[in-house]
This record gives C-alpha cells, sequence and structure tokens, in this order.
C-alpha cells in the first residue's frame, strides 16, 4: 500500500481551495457531513459485513479477482476498504482526506484499474450501505434516511473526483516521463550513429582500395564483397537512426506531386526489384503542387514503396493513387502483397519493429515523422494474404 514516491513526482496535486469549489458544486454542505457523522457507530458496526458483500460482488468478474491478488493481500485490502467505509463517516474533509483519497487514485493506477470499474465499484458501496441505513432509521424516518444516502453519495462523488484526478494526472506524468526517457535514449543512439559514421566510411575506403586487387582471387574478393555488403548495412542503419533521432528541418517549397511520384518509381524499379509487378497510377488532374520539402517527401514515398516491393512477389500489383479531399491530399500506394497480421499492424510505427531480415526498424518510424511534421497523417490497412494500403494525407492548400 506504501507510496514512495517523492511529492514532487506524484501525478495528480490538487489544493483546497479546489476541493471546496467541488463541495459547491456538488452541494455537500457542513449538514451532510454532521448527517453522516451521526451514523458512524452504525457504520463502524456494518464496516465488515459491507465489505464481504463489495468483495463477494467483485470477484464475481474473473479480471477484477486476478487483479485483487492472493489472500494475504485481499485480507489486507478488505481492512484497507473497512476503514475507508468507516472514513466516510469522520465528518471533515482536511489535508489527510485530500491525501488518502489522492492515494488511493495512484494506486489504482498503479494496478491499472480502469475508471468504470472504480467508478462502478462506488455505485456497489451505495448499494449495500443505503439498505443498511434505511433499516436503522426504519419506516417512520424515512426522510432521514433518504437525506443521509444522499449525504453519502455526495462525499462519494467528490470522493470519485479526487481519486479520478489522481489516477489520470499519474498516467499523464508517466507518459511525459516515458516520452522523456525515450527522447533521451534516442539522442544517446544518435550521438553514437553519429560517431560511428566516420570510421564506418574509413573502412569502406580501405576495404574498396583491396578489393581492387583481388580480381585474380576469387574466393578472397568474394570475403571482400561481403564485408562491403556489411558495412552498406551498418551505413544504412546509421543513416536511418540520424534521420529519425535529428531531422533536418523542413525546407518547404512548391513541390509536384505527380512528377516526384513518378521519379520514386522510377528509382525503385531499377533498383529494388519492382519490375516484376504490375503498376497502376490513379493521378487525379485535381492534385498538382503541394507546399513540403521535396527531398524528405521522396523519403517518404520511397520508404513506402520499398515496404510494399518487400511484400509482394512476381504477379502482384502495386496501385499509387492520389485525391484531393477538401482541403488535404491523399496519396495511396495499395499493394496486393502478403499483407500483414493483426498484432503486427499495432507495432508498425514503432521504432526498431521490423518483421523483415534486413530492415532498419525505422522505414516506417522515419515515414510517420516525415508526414507529421509535415501537418500529415498516415493510415495503414492491411488484410493477412491480400495486401496492404498505406495511405499519406497532407495538407494541399491550392497553391500557384
Ligand atoms: C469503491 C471503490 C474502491 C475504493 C474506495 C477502494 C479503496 C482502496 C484503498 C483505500 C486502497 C489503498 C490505497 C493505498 O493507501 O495505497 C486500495 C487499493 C487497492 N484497490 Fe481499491 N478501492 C475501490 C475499488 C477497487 C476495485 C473495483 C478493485 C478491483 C480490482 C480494487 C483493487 C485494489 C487493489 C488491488 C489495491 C492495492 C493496490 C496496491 O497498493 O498495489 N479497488 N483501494
Amino acid at each position: 500500500m506504501g507510496d514512495a514516491a517523492p511529492q514532487s513526482r506524484k501525478g495528480g496535486s490538487i489544493v483546497p481551495a479546489e476541493i471546496q469549489q467541488r463541495r459547491r458544486f456538488l452541494d455537500l454542505s457542513d449538514e451532510d457531513l454532521e448527517c453522516l457523522s451521526r451514523l458512524k457507530p452504525l457504520v463502524a458496526k456494518r464496516a465488515a459485513e459491507v465489505v464481504e458483500r463489495f468483495y463477494e460482488r467483485l470477484f464475481q468478474y474473473p479480471m477484477l479477482r486476478d487483479m485483487l491478488g492472493d489472500e494475504d493481500q485481499v485480507a489486507r485490502l478488505k481492512k484497507v476498504q473497512g476503514n475507508y467505509i468507516i472514513s466516510l463517516t469522520e465528518g471533515r474533509l482536511d489535508q489527510q482526506y485530500l491525501e488518502d483519497r489522492l492515494r488511493i487514485g495512484r494506486a489504482h493506477e498503479r494496478i491499472g484499474l480502469q475508471p468504470q470499474w472504480y467508478m462502478g465499484a462506488y455505485g456497489i458501496l451505495l448499494d449495500e450501505l443505503c439498505p443498511i441505513i434505511a433499516e436503522h432509521f426504519g419506516p417512520e424516518r424515512q426522510g432521514e434516511a433518504s437525506r443521509a444516502c444522499l449525504a453519502l453519495n455526495k462525499l462519494m462523488n467528490l470522493d470519485t473526483q479526487i481519486v479520478l484526478h489522481a489516477y489520470f494526472g499519474t498516467r499523464q506524468q508517466k507518459a511525459v516521463e516515458k516520452s522523456e526517457q525515450l527522447a533521451a535514449v534516442g539522442e544517446l543512439a544518435a550521438s553514437i550513429a553519429h560517431e560511428v559514421r566516420n570510421p564506418l566510411a574509413g573502412m569502406k575506403g580501405a576495404l574498396e582500395v583491396l578489393r581492387h586487387h583481388l580480381d585474380a582471387e576469387p574466393s578472397r574478393a568474394e570475403i571482400a564483397d561481403e564485408l562491403l555488403a556489411q558495412i552498406e548495412r551498418l551505413e544504412n542503419l546509421v543513416r536511418d537512426l540520424l534521420t529519425y533521432a535529428r531531422p533536418r528541418p523542413l525546407s518547404r517549397q512548391p513541390v509536384e506531386l505527380h512528377h516526384l511520384l513518378d521519379r520514386v518509381v522510377r528509382m525503385v524499379r531499377e533498383t529494388d526489384g519492382g519490375s516484376s509487378l504490375t503498376w497502376h497510377r490513379k493521378y487525379t488532374g485535381d492534385v498538382d503542387k503541394i507546399l513540403g520539402d521535396p527531398q524528405q517527401l521522396e523519403q517518404v514515398f520511397l520508404n513506402l514503396l520499398q515496404n510494399a516491393i518487400q511484400a509482394t512477389e512476381g504477379g502482384d500489383s502495386l496501385t499509387i493513387s492520389t485525391e484531393r479531399r477538401d482541403k488535404r491530399i491523399e496519396i495511396a500506394f495499395q499493394d496486393t502483397g502478403k499483407g500483414i497480421s493483426r498484432s503486427d499492424m499495432e507495432r508498425i510505427f514503432q521504432p526498431f519493429f521490423t518483421t523483415r531480415h534486413r530492415g532498419s526498424g525505422l522505414g516506417l518510424a522515419i515515414v510517420q515523422k516525415i508526414v507529421q511534421r509535415h501537418g500529415g497523417d498516415i493510415r495503414m490497412a492491411s488484410v493477412e494474404g491480400e495486401g496492404t494500403t498505406a495511405i499519406v494525407s497532407l495538407p494541399g492548400e491550392k497553391i500557384d
């Protein structure tokens, strides 16, 4: 139950003035709190049985049962829950109250309990407590019973608000910390890549000189060729890493989209073995110039086409189409290749995720980054065995 994170790094803090505002909004009055505190002896007496029934109801859901943990943990939680129920009749909303609720939010975030379960659980507690309160007051004093249940409902609502505040605050904080960590790791990787680039170029140059002298010795020439091929792989990895981690600033200018696409198609057909595919172009006349960085857009189209070629074989087809949709231009690359599995689809834009033996795993991550820096987005759809479609959507204000 301990919550050892230092205060400054805890997600979702809240100031007392905000609590006052929320109290006013809920109309949770001092009389409500007094009304609840008069119930303390009753609630303290019946808390254990309420807790038992509460956990029985949670245990009906296997996912919650798994989260609740082993017997010892459940026993501990029952005690905590009992104290919590009694604390609802404490009648004070001081700093301690606030800290306790924030801690509950952080604890539930830690175990990954979805807020809807947590909120539903409050319903269960009310459902268990209100009949006890009604029984306590008896049929003649139902008005007082309703008043007490209403007060309880308001207080639980305030609790939920504070708990959720801490829950989402913690989540957000973790996301920020993760992205800071990723940025630091990315920068480290880029520095290493930068340092590796020069010695790699030196090794390649020296090896090429040696290779010249090996024409008469085919077996040694083969070894040198293999070494050169491996160096080229490393060079590609270093280049991709630097492109991803230290992207060049965009140099936007009018780009003739169809010319650029045709040029990239020619390039890949000559070098990447796309000649055995059937190529289709469906360009729309309405699409002409767009504003973008021609070199970086070339990289986007090149990576997407190389991916498509890798996923296809002779006889498959590849269709490139362009279309204007309101103020955006969509460029679609549709292949009839082997497709991408559902589980892989979730990870394709992650850096270093690759299904290819020789890929750096940065191709699509680079594509996504460049497209996003242009103010666009990329969507992928795929059916295994039928093919994949990548759609790049870019801002497409008409320019002359
Ligand atoms: C009315 C709703 C709920 C209340 C008032 C509540 C209250 C609490 C409290 C007071 C703690 C101790 C927090 C701390 O001081 O560290 C706690 C922890 C915990 N709660 Fe809840 N809870 C609720 C709903 C649930 C539900 C639906 C689950 C279902 C799995 C759950 C599972 C847990 C677990 C596993 C912990 C221990 C977390 C840890 O420290 O690792 N709670 N809860």
